[in-house]
């Protein structure tokens, strides 16, 4: 199925949600995250799933959702959910979106195409990475204003200068800065696996690549993927795909807020640092007119060791008020858990992996299928707790998970 047919494919009316035939036999995000455990080569998989130092934070991550309970309202006037929301100043029909995931290509080739146009399908955003395989100009093609860039910081300000100029061509309509990333981090699967771009022809990885046919033919087909966003900027000679020429040379480590507001300046439109986990780096950014912050630790990708994001959530929202549209991500894997993310404050929810899993699973139709399982089973929670708004959601949520999560929250931050 190519990419164009599918983005032609219209989402489902809401009484069909949940009746194609892809809803038996994968049923939740779990299912296709099997799958995609066996379809990917053991260097892709575990570039995908693994995590930092001992990975203990991505059971963190999840344990931080799995406390979070509700108590439902069942004799009132019911009605269907309302999931439509307006983040920076556009309505979406969900309150949630696709992660930025860069080498993209490496997982499964062409997956942020697919990722764009599923997000374009059922009118969500798609956030595609600056080191993503696939470049600004196709994603803008695919997703017009439903996409948002991703920005790492940059050394050179005339490249910042370009790669917003490009972004603001194609049609994205916001801009995330990633500010995690401050040291190198030890995700010792992939030195395990010497994990490289494009993927280092060892005599184990070629084994790997053969016994993986799918994944095989969809790289045969598509080439070797490269940094296509980055492509121009790249230093002559260099290694025009290499990871290291791309840290060593262009992206810097971390951004201080006055680099933050330096890229405030060259952005007219709506600016979102990613990352933030305390209430101090919260409070820079509203102080340099950001207009929104993903809290998130990057999926437990940097460090074991840093506080879930859904436990410093509230104290977060708390803390800068209005001012911000505050989002959360790692470690959501349902539409369950976006809405016990929505309860604890967040206005919208990214997701990573559960995205790349239904690509890796299924290709173009696993990044719909997983759009749409999300979209149902957000809808199905809603109506369970009996919140036909999301505004409801927090009044639903049961008095220990929010004084559990409170208590968290104080301790941690
Ligand atoms: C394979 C992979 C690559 C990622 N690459 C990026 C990236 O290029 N930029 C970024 O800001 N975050 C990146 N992230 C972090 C995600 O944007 C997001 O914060 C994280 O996946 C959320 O956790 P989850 O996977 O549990 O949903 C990446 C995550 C994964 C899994």
């Amino acid at each position: 199925m190519s990419m164009r047919t599918v983005a032609r494919t219209p989402f489902p009316a809401r009484h069909e949600l949940g009746t194609g035939k892809l809803h038996n036999r994968y049923p939740s995000i779990a299912d296709l995250e099997a799958r995609a455990y066996a379809r990917l080569p053991r260097f892709a998989w575990d570039y995908l799933a693994g995590a930092a130092g001992d990975e203990t934070g991505l059971a963190h991550n999840r344990s931080a959702y799995d406390g979070v309970g509700f108590t439902p309202q069942y004799l009132c006037e019911r009605r269907a959910a309302d999931t439509r929301t307006t983040l920076f100043g556009r309505s979406f029909a969900y309150p949630f979106g696709v992660a930025p995931v860069g080498q993209s290509g490496l997982v499964w080739p062409r997956s942020a195409e697919y990722l764009a146009a599923a997000a374009k399908r059922a009118d969500i955003p798609f956030c595609l990475s600056m080191v993503a395989t696939t470049g600004i100009e196709r994603i803008g093609e695919i997703a017009g204003a439903n996409a948002w860039f991703q920005l790492y910081p940059l050394r050179d300000p005339g490249v910042t200068r370009s790669v917003l100029q490009r972004v603001r061509a194609a049609g994205f309509s916001a801009l995330i800065v990633t500010v995690d990333t401050p040291a190198g981090r030890r995700t010792l699967r992939d030195r395990r696996n010497g994990l490289s771009l494009p993927p280092r022809l060892s005599l184990a990885n070629i084994a790997r690549m053969f016994g993986h046919p799918a994944w095989l033919a969809s790289s045969a087909v598509t080439g070797i993927p490269r940094f296509e966003t980055l492509l121009p900027y790249m230093p002559k000679g260099a290694d025009a795909t290499g990871v290291i020429a791309l840290t060593q040379t262009l992206i810097a480590r971390g951004i201080d807020a006055k680099g933050l507001e330096a890229v405030r300046a060259l952005w007219d439109g709506p600016m979102i640092v990613k990352g933030p986990l305390g209430v101090e780096d919260a409070r820079v950014c509203q102080a340099i007119g950001i207009d929104g912050l993903v809290v998130s630790n990057h999926g437990a990708r940097q460090s074991e060791s840093l506080v879930s994001p859904l436990h410093v959530l509230r104290r977060i929202r708390d803390a800068v008020g209005e001012s911000l549209c505050v989002g959360v991500d790692s470690g959501v894997r349902s539409g369950l858990d976006i809405a016990r993310a929505l309860a604890l404050g967040a206005q919208f929810v990214l997701l990573g992996r559960a995205f790349m899993f239904g690509v890796a699973a299924l290709g173009a139709a696993g990044a719909q299928h997983a759009t749409e399982l999300l979209a149902l089973e957000l809808e199905q929670a809603m109506g369970q707790f009996g919140c036909f708004e999301l505004a409801d959601l927090p009044a639903r949520l049961a008095p220990d998970s929010a004084a559990a999560t409170r208590i968290a929250s104080s301790r941690q931050s």
